[in-house]
């Protein structure tokens, strides 16, 4: 829901020496003592500051007509090494906008993006896509943006041109639009800009640019200059001006800039704009009362809610109650497998009863497991009481706000049941708004059911701000200023409309409604709109009337004549894809067709269509393509789940989770199955007595072995249990003559009887024609062997001293589906999935633990809902993962008793 744009910039490079057909070459950190060992060539020295890479231009220009930004990031940069190397591009854009242009200059040369159809790029580029040639993509950035990534390798002396291009219409939210770039270039840039140009018809109201990474000093170089309708705004420091301190490299600039401003809104009807046989309706008409509202708090009190994120939303809670009118009702429903509430019936916001509201909220503890279906069921029930008994205003404003960080779990616990149930109940009598507090929650769930009942859902993130973000969202729906708004136009001139009738007109937002028009020379006709305001019904009419750009500013360029036709194309796509998600069969099918059909014509790169660039050839021969997609929201709430912090040289994990499973092993070792399929995983532990080696992966027509030893604790911990960790791993891949040994101390690399050795002290990579290794200093291990697998080995560093542990290894697979169908082993056997069904879910030993009944393998399980940590994004704590935990050693999940994978040697395969 956010107006705003970002824009991350950042060009780096790993030096990577220009490569001969299957030669071993190594560079390595810089500040790592330079010790010949033998076997392998120190070739050059790995540049941390990116000196041998200058970026002479950054220049972002974003213009915006009529709230429909366009903006156009280009960045230029030398390659001053001897040799060719890896460049990097990233850009954060806001997840609300599309990518629609996309091309690189290199040596004279222009590459072109091209908006394709997802499933037919990702078809095409099958090889491309499966041998992690593709380096483009686009991954989940923070909270409101996406980060764009490309790579490519440009030769010694030469100069690269990236020049993206996105588009969205911007969201007022509290009162204003808001445009944010987040620039990070990090080095000095010769030439560095950022200008915006915004033309608003209804008239600037005010305007401020600043950016939050701007000293005192640099403040004066933000330039605006707001005519009535017009404004321009740069910042173009100089290099001595980037600089923290005379002389010196390191740059000011890291951070984000933004824009914000309103438009002043003098009609009543709101602005309509008629260009091109497209018309735009925005409407927002100022100065009205709020209508009265009955809301009903439905909060979760689940055990998963305890501690940091139930005490922050009752923080949220006291303030929200606070900022309640006196002429609304409310009523507060807590859940968790069971639901109280404060009182039975909706209650005017009065002092006296808001503050013992208040005393209520203050003594919430958390219980149990989640049942949202009867909680949301009970919030309906006090509204529709209210209104029968006729003890709430009459025209009044009625919602739900549901707080929830979990899935249903206790109660009606279907999914689509819980939607359908709670879509009939509602009747389209009041407004649903979910918020999701966390990574674990259900998103997409609350996402759809809140749009069926004409809301919206909002990610509360878990921070210390979340009692912030939870009283912001309440402020932009605490006044409701109309209800039922009806916005009409003459249907026989007007066809393909967007949305045109809104539940509510929320204080500080905006109504927008595009269409086409049927006569492509109609100049004026008649708009209506019909809402319930305070008190009376509200009905404006007005007439609007035909502009052309052309002739009224023919000297600015940034008035893109065309900005209604895409707007309403922007705006059109956004419906059509959420229909896809809250629709029927047919109409999920029909808004599929359309929504791609629109995307491919208009090149927008949404979650239907891909990006794909060609690259250049290398000396290696040709390379495959770039494929850059849109996330989906699912796709995204994984991303978000596992953060964006990991290594660089992890980017291209996500291309490759969506294809094929990970799965891997770590901790105290448990085993993690994920099938993104099924959305969902399967964990187990195996335990077994020190030393002992395991086959993890084997596929003998791949001619790929993983084993793995396990090591233990120093000694028993207090509890006198000694855990087993994997310590060693063997990694062998016949058809490439390539052995490899992992140890928490080093890493041993052979191949056709040369050895070289890494070591974990050191951030160094290996690269051959075939095979590829990365070493992150003290953290992971990246295996790329061609046209076949992708691992990472994570290693744990354990505090020296520590009484009883020791450091331990985890090996994660990024990309398995290159492997035969008949790949085996106690990780391997999931590569290809494996299908289960999961009933009968019941109270376990832990109130947040339930059990169940797995049918797997032909067998019937009794599972446990539980998570386990994947430390592939944050080596040190791990991020959660939610899984159904089989107990006994996976027995039963496992094909044959988890003896039947020991191994007797690290490279041996029985
Ligand atoms: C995309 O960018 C290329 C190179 O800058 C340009 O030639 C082309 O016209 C652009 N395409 C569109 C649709 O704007
Ligand atoms: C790279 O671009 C800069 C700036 O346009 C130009 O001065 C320089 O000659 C170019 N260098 C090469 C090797 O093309
Ligand atoms: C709407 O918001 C503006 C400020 O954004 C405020 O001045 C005005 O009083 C609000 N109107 C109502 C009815 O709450
Ligand atoms: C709320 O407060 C008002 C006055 O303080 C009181 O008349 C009313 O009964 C209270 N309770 C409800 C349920 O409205
Ligand atoms: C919604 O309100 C209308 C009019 O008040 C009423 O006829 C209808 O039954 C309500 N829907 C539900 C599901 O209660
Ligand atoms: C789906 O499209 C078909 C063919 O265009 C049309 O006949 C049908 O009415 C559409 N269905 C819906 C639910 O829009
Ligand atoms: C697995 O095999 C071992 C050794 O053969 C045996 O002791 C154990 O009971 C077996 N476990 C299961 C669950 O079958």
């Amino acid at each position: 829901m956010s107006g705003l744009w970002t824009v991350l910039l950042f060009l780096g490079c790993v030096c990577l020496p220009a490569l001969s057909h299957g030669a071993l070459v190594i560079s390595r950190d810089a500040s790592t003592p330079q010790g010949s060992d033998g076997a392998t060539r120190l070739l050059k020295k790995r540049s941390t500051d990116n000196a041998e890479l200058e970026v002479y231009s950054v220049k972002v220009d974003c213009k915006v007509a009529s709230r429909f930004a366009h903006t156009v990031i280009t960045s230029s940069a030398l390659n001053k090494a001897k040799s060719s190397q890896e460049v990097f591009f990233e850009v954060d854009l806001p997840k609300t906008a599309f990518i629609t242009n996309f091309s690189m200059e290199i040596e004279g040369q222009t590459y072109t993006g091209e908006v394709k159809e997802k499933e037919k790029a990702k078809k095409q580029y099958q090889k491309a896509v499966s041998t992690g040639q593709t380096a483009g993509l686009v991954k989940a950035s923070g909270r409101k943006m996406e980060k764009f990534t490309v790579s490519v390798n440009i030769a010694a002396n030469s100069n690269v041109t990236f020049i993206l291009t996105h588009e969205e219409l911007l969201q007022r939210k509290l009162g204003q639009y808001e445009i944010m770039t987040r620039v990070k270039p990090k080095q000095l840039v010769q030439h560095f800009e950022i200008v915006a140009d915004i033309y608003e018809p209804q008239g600037i109201a005010f305007l401020e640019a600043y950016g939050t990474f701007i000293s005192n000093e640099l403040l004066p170089l933000v330039e605006k200059t707001v005519t009535d309708k017009k404004a321009h705004i740069s910042f173009c420091p100089t290099l001595d001006q980037q600089r923290k301190c005379p002389g010196c490299d390191g740059t000011l600039i890291d951070g984000d800039f933004f824009i914000k401003y309103d438009v002043n809104r003098a009609e009543i009807i709101g602005d309509i704009q008629i260009v091109n046989g497209y018309f735009v309706h925005f409407f927002a008409p100022p100065d009205l009362p709020r209508v009265p509202k009955n809301v009903v708090f439905v909060i979760d009190r689940s055990g998963s809610m305890s501690g940091i994120k139930l005490e922050q939303t009752k923080q949220a809670m006291l303030t929200i109650l606070n900022d309640l009118a006196e002429d609304d009702y409310f009523g507060i429903v807590l859940f968790d497998s069971s639901i109280s509430t404060w009182k039975e019936s909706l209650t005017k916001a009065t002092k006296e009863n808001v503050s013992e509201a208040q005393k209520f909220i203050q003594r919430i503890i958390d219980y149990g497991t989640t049942n949202i279906n009867d909680a949301v069921m009970k919030a309906v029930d006090m509204i529709m009481k209210g209104k029968r008994d006729k003890n709430v205003p009459e025209r009044s404003v009625s919602m739900v706000i549901l707080m929830t960080d979990g899935m249903p779990n206790s109660g009606e616990s279907s999914v689509p049941q819980i939607q359908e149930n709670v879509l009939l109940a509602m009747g389209g009598n009041m407004t649903l708004f979910c918020l999701g507090f966390g990574d674990d929650v259900d998103y997409s769930f609350l996402d759809v059911m809140s749009r069926q009942n004409k809301g919206l859902a909002r990610r509360i993130y878990e921070g210390s701000d979340a009692t912030v973000q939870l009283q912001g969202f309440y402020e932009e729906v605490a006044s409701p200023l109309l209800s039922e708004v009806d916005l009409r136009y003459p249907d026989n001139l007007v066809n393909s409309l967007t949305t045109s009738h809104y539940k509510q007109l929320f204080n500080g937002s905006e109504i927008v409604v595009a269409g086409r028009l049927t006569d492509y020379s109609l100049d004026n006709f008649l708009v209506e709109v019909f809402a319930q305001g305070f008190e009376e019904d509200f009905i404006v009419k007005g007439q609007a009337s035909a502009q052309e750009w052309d002739i009224l500013y023919p000297e600015q360029e940034y008035i893109f004549g065309d900005y209604t036709e895409r707007l309403w194309a922007y705006l059109t796509i956004q419906e059509l894809l959420s229909k896809r998600e809250t629709g029927n069969a047919e109409e999920k099918g029909n808004a599929t067709a359309q929504a791609l059909e629109m995307s491919l014509q208009y090149s927008f790169v949404t979650p239907l269509t891909s990006m794909v660039v060609t690259k250049p050839e290398t000396d290696e021969g040709p390379e495959g393509p770039l494929i850059a997609d849109k996330l989906t929201e699912d796709e995204r709430q994984k991303a978000q789940r596992f953060g964006n912090y990991g290594p660089q040289l992890m980017s291209n994990a996500w291309t490759h989770s969506r294809t094929s499973p990970i799965n891997f092993v770590d901790g105290d070792p448990h085993f993690m199955i994920e099938l993104p399929e099924q959305e969902d995983a399967l964990c187990f532990n195996i335990d077994d007595k020190p030393g002992t080696i395991f086959n993890l992966v084997r596929d003998q027509l791949a001619g790929i072995l993983v084993n793995g030893q396990t090591i233990g604790d120093k000694k028993g911990a207090p509890d006198g249990k000694v855990n087993t960790y994997f310590g060693r791993f063997g990694i062998v891949h016949q058809g490439l003559g390539v052995r490899l040994e992992v140890t928490t101390h080093d890493i041993t690399v052979s191949q056709d009887g040369k050895q070289a050795k890494l070591f974990w002290s050191d951030t160094a990579s290996l690269k051959g024609a075939n095979m590829d290794l990365q070493v992150t200093k003290d953290s992971s291990l990246t295996v790329t062997l061609r046209d076949s697998v992708r691992f990472v080995v994570i290693l744990h560093k354990v505090w020296k001293q520590h009484p009883y542990h020791q450091d331990y290894l985890g090996f994660y697979t990024l990309d398995s589906h290159l492997l035969s169908p008949s790949v085996h082993g106690l990780l391997g056997q999931f590569y290809h999935g494996v299908q289960f069904e999961v009933r009968d879910m019941r109270p376990g030993e832990v109130p947040e633990k339930p059990d169940a009944t797995m049918l797997v393998k032909g067998q019937e399980l009794t599972v446990t809902r539980g998570w386990q940590r994947d430390f592939r994004w944050d080596v040190k704590n791990g991020e959660n993962i939610p899984c159904w935990f089989i107990h006994s050693n996976g027995n039963g999940l496992i094909d044959g008793n988890h003896t039947d994978y020991i191994m007797s040697g690290l490279f041996m395969t029985v």
